[in-house]
């Protein structure tokens, strides 16, 4: 049997290792961190992430607020909101929820953001100072990826990572990580995508598998080799009218007949999404401890 990799509760250490500094700031009557972030639109999952976030900021005692515009916003008010807090010394980090409505460019959103701010570590200087293997932000997805595969002893060094999908949030930044010359990466990666003519030959090379092409179950047992890693970072919802709310959340690998196979696999909830959050704390702890100069 697999051994199955259990996002919360590393994600749980590393947010009690913040609540932790966040107490200690408290006591010297020092600032706290503070996040802000920015939901323009009413897309039901979005919502639910921010919620997600900022609860998750203030129960390890970050300063938090969430902005809420409507979906016809027009670009410039958002660019005025961002400058707004690109300018508020009590915000250390700014979150700009994706996708945004069509009437906005994403790209020139991001790029207004002050990279000293940029906790998601989307703005074009976070992601060629990651390509380059300069510290920066990492994305926080992949950055959760490569501290589960840290927790869990698993050196991608020499390794064959095969990732499946080539987003800006995932993909890209995972596969520019795994690369590097680096304590924990080293990994011979290849980056594939839906538009492969066969997905199996890559996929079945894999040592490490990390899948994030947004298909439910579309990872099948068949397409990876024995004694892989499989780390899943899927999030789709299905029908389910089993469930109260008539659907239920699966990730992009069929974990039942995939996990038969693996050495290691995680969950779908449960694994990399709960990750994400914690590495947004530790970003916008980041940013902070930079502004402040304080160690971090
Ligand atoms: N939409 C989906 N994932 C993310 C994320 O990590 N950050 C932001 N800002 N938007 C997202």
């Amino acid at each position: 049997m697999p051994t199955i990799i259990d996002g919360k509760l590393v994600a749980e250490e590393i947010k009690n290792e913040l609540a932790q500094k966040v107490e200690i700031l408290k006591n010297e009557g020092k600032k706290v961190p503070g996040l802000v972030t920015i939901l323009v639109g009413d897309n039901p999952a979005s919502q639910v992430y921010i919620k997600m976030k900022n609860k998750a900021c203030g129960k390890i005692g970050f300063l938090s607020k969430v902005e809420l515009m409507p979906e016809n916003t027009e670009e410039k008010d958002l660019l005025d909101l961002i400058e707004k807090y690109n300018n508020d010394s009590n915000y250390h980090g700014i979150l700009v929820q994706l996708p945004l409505p069509k009437q906005i460019n994403e790209d020139k959103v991001i790029a207004s953001i002050s990279p000293a701010k940029d906790v998601d570590g989307f703005h074009p200087v976070s992601v060629g100072n990651l390509v380059i293997g300069n510290d920066t932000f990492f994305p926080c997805t992949p950055f959760g990826i490569m501290k589960l595969l840290e927790k869990y002893k698993i050196d991608p060094k020499g390794k064959h990572v095969v990732v499946v999908g080539r987003s800006n949030i995932v993909g890209k930044p995972i596969a520019n990580m795994m690369l590097q010359k680096q304590k924990g990466a080293n990994a011979v990666v290849t980056i594939c995508h839906s538009a492969a003519d066969d997905l199996s030959y890559f996929t079945k090379q894999a040592d490490i598998l990390i899948a994030a092409i947004g298909r439910a179950n579309f990872i099948t047992a068949d397409m990876v080799k024995d004694d892989c890693v499989v780390i899943d970072v899927g999030i789709n919802r299905v029908d389910d009218s089993s469930t109260e709310k008539g659907y239920k959340i699966v990730g992009d690998v069929d974990f039942e007949n995939v996990k038969t196979k693996a050495a290691f696999i995680t969950p779908v909830p449960g694994g990399v999404g709960v990750m994400t959050i914690a590495m947004l704390l530790y970003n916008t702890y980041k940013a902070y401890a930079k502004f402040e100069k304080i160690n971090n």
